[in-house]
């Protein structure tokens, strides 16, 4: 039976491998070192949540009946208390949405807003880049277009070619970013998209991880155009559980919100009240920040050692390394074969960072003194 083969149409959409699928080949070389593999390819948490979140999902008693799709109001008032703890951000719950995580919100974002604009098309993303603002874009049959970006990562808005702008439904930018760790100017990508009349959607899922200077939120520009998008994936290690929101601009809200709720984004109501929790958690959130700068000293040591100069990132938890010759691809397999850690090359990020490689420091200590061991 063929039935309706997606390939057999002009302009099908025919889904690329995952790219971390493209990675398994290395595993067997990596697990058969002593003491296995050392996985730094994916950013998914492995320290513990805070012990009180995770008593939350157990008992909340809104297992029964249907969550609100919005977030329920102590959800709301609990995001819009933690945000405003940020500088110059000034929100309140009704400016406020929950997600279930926030993939599947920058997934589905560029869908939403060609419904509300058919006539346009483009979606603005940071050149390097989490892939799923290009695949989103793809997705919902948009034109997505990278924004090239300057020696040190940023997005250099002037090289925007103003055609492409005029059809932009949305600029996204990414502070501190993944892969390289940049800290953006988010007060220009506010004025660029203000001046343009373009909706700037800031997602900041790791605000919590600035080493240099305080977190900042694009809401510190108030909320007219604007949206952050968040999540407690990567802040309270709650990546199971799927918690996060977008919150700014109310015209915007309020079309974004009426669509998914016909759509049936429902955040469970566990993670909603866990999500409360975590939201008021800062001790937590100062022990991994520990976890992740004693890591990224020590992996930047290993890498001296063996002649590799990476730099600590400015935000964020990913060692971002030049490979050597540039050839990030061979990089992946010798670290492979010698060390047993398995990174992501920098095509994960989109084509202009071919000769890097990412490295997350989701792992233990432990883990990272079996990788000294063996160098
Ligand atoms: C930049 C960025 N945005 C969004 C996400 C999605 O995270 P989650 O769906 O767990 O909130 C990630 C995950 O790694 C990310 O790196």
């Amino acid at each position: 039976m063929t039935l309706n083969a997606p390939t057999s149409t002009p302009g099908a959409f025919d889904p690329p491998p995952h790219p971390y699928d493209r990675l398994n080949k290395f595993k067997p070389v990596c697990e058969a070192h002593d003491g296995g593999i050392v996985n730094l390819s994916v950013g998914s948490p492995s320290d513990p949540p805070p012990a009180a979140v995770v008593a939350a999902l157990g008992n909340s008693d809104t297992e029964r009946g249907y969550p609100a799709s919005n977030g329920s109001p102590e959800f709301r008032a609990a995001a819009a208390g933690w945000l405003s703890t940020y500088d110059g951000v000034n929100i309140g719950p009704d400016d406020v949405r929950a997600t279930i995580g926030s993939k599947e919100f920058v997934a589905g974002l560029p869908h939403w807003l060609k419904l509300r604009r058919p006539d346009l098309d483009v979606i603005l993303y940071p050149e390097t880049s989490y892939p799923s603002y290009a695949m989103g874009a793809t997705l919902a049959g948009c034109r997505p277009v990278p924004v090239p970006m300057d020696d040190n990562w940023r997005m250099d808005l002037s090289k925007i070619d103003p055609a492409d702008a005029s059809q932009a439904l949305c600029i996204w930018v990414n502070s501190p970013g993944n892969p390289a760790g940049a800290i953006e100017d988010l007060d220009a990508a506010a004025a660029w998209g203000r001046e343009r009349d373009i909706p700037v959607i800031s997602d900041e899922c790791y605000i919590s991880f600035t080493w240099d200077s305080p977190g900042r939120s694009i809401l510190s520009n108030g909320t007219d155009g604007l949206i952050a998008v968040h999540s407690l994936s990567k802040r309270s290690n709650f990546a199971g559980a799927r918690a996060g929101f977008y919150a700014g601009d109310a015209d915007l809200l309020h079309y974004l919100s009426e669509v998914r709720k016909h759509s049936g984004f429902m955040p469970p109501g566990p993670s909603q009240a866990a999500a409360v929790v975590a939201f008021g958690d800062e001790a937590e959130v100062q022990v991994q920040r520990g976890r992740y700068t004693e890591r990224m000293q020590f992996m930047v040591e290993i890498l001296a050692e063996m002649g590799i100069s990476a730099e600590l990132p400015a935000g964020g938890f990913y060692l971002w390394v030049p490979a050597p010759e540039g050839d990030a691809w061979a990089f992946v397999e010798r670290l492979a074969n010698d060390l047993g850690i398995l990174v992501a090359p920098g095509d994960f990020y989109g084509d202009a960072a071919p000769g890097y490689v990412r490295m997350a420091m989701v792992t233990s200590m432990e883990s990272l003194e079996l990788v000294r061991q063996r160098c």
